[in-house]
């Protein structure tokens, strides 16, 4: 049976400014499930970061309300592992010492935490780079410090902005694949968001499209690609069903961001 991890009712989101009132979300619907790996796309600027980030405690609902576990959100979630769009490292801390850092917050022993974080850098492919700053390295290898600090916590909730966003396409399959990996292997309930409709086939159990701003849910798609999933999948008649789909809807909004349709 579907257990409900993250419940959001009837979300609006306003930003305040000087300037003017920027409604972000709209009356955002939307129930991700135990062990449901969602993929969130839509045009740039209709609302994506801000529903992670509301959903992560880093922002407050204008109305409406986000439960985890049927609780709801009020502070930053220690359940919740999050990779931000723009990684947010601790820029005085080493590579080693920013993946570790959660762990050392619970209370882990030197070793076994350093441990955990050395496989972590291995696995996003970081070996070497322990020990210098977040300033030296690119923004590509700024995101992978980012996903091995995430990972190396073991949370039970991932919520991804963009993860993949600044890599290489190598780079960026291998992670896909380790993540798939890791999803496999756990009992995460993982949020994603990405621009590429392909990585959204690739990686998800569902598909959530959102409209232009304000942003509201549009499109909440079963992505019933078999598993073990590997690029092979773009072969089956199925993947091109569902991609048009995705891509439908996606381009009508993007359009309408662009003003071209409304
Ligand atoms: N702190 C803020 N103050 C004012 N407006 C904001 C703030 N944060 C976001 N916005 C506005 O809210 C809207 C949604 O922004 P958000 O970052 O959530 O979009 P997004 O879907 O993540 O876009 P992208 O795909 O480019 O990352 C945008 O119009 C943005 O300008
Ligand atoms: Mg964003």
């Amino acid at each position: 049976m579907a257990i409900p991890v993250i419940e959001i009712k009837k979300l609006t989101k306003i930003f305040e400014t000087q300037k003017e009132n920027v409604t972000a979300l709209k009356n955002v619907d939307l129930t991700i499930n135990k062990e449901e790996f969602v993929v969130l796309v839509g045009a740039s600027g209709c609302g994506k970061t801000t529903l992670i980030n509301t959903i992560a405690g880093f922002e407050k609902p204008t109305s409406g309300e986000v439960l985890l576990h049927g609780e709801p959100v009020t502070r930053i979630d220690p359940r919740c592992g999050m990779v931000f769009q723009q990684y947010a490292l601790f820029d005085w801390k080493t590579v080693i010492n920013n993946v570790d850092f959660g762990l050392k917050m619970k209370g882990m022993k030197f070793k076994e935490r350093r441990e955990i974080a050395q496989q972590y850098i291995d696995m996003v492919r970081l070996q070497g780079f322990e020990n210098v700053y977040p300033a030296q390295l690119s923004g590509g290898m700024k995101q992978r410090v980012s996903l091995a600090r995430a990972l190396a916590n073991n949370p039970e909730i991932m919520l991804l902005d963009e993860p993949f966003a600044a890599l290489d396409a190598m780079t960026r399959q291998v992670l896909q694949e380790e993540l798939i990996r890791i999803y496999r292997e756990s009992q995460k309930t993982i949020l994603f968001i990405t621009h590429s409709i392909d990585e959204a086939l690739l990686l998800s159990t569902r598909i959530a499209v959102m409209t232009s701003r304000p942003g509201s849910i549009k499109q909440f798609l079963d992505n019933d690609l078999p598993w073990p999933r590997d690029a092979a999948v773009q072969l089956l008649p199925r993947y091109l069903e569902l991609k048009s789909a995705v891509w439908g809807t996606v381009q009508e909004e993007v359009m309408k961001t662009a003003g071209l349709l409304k």
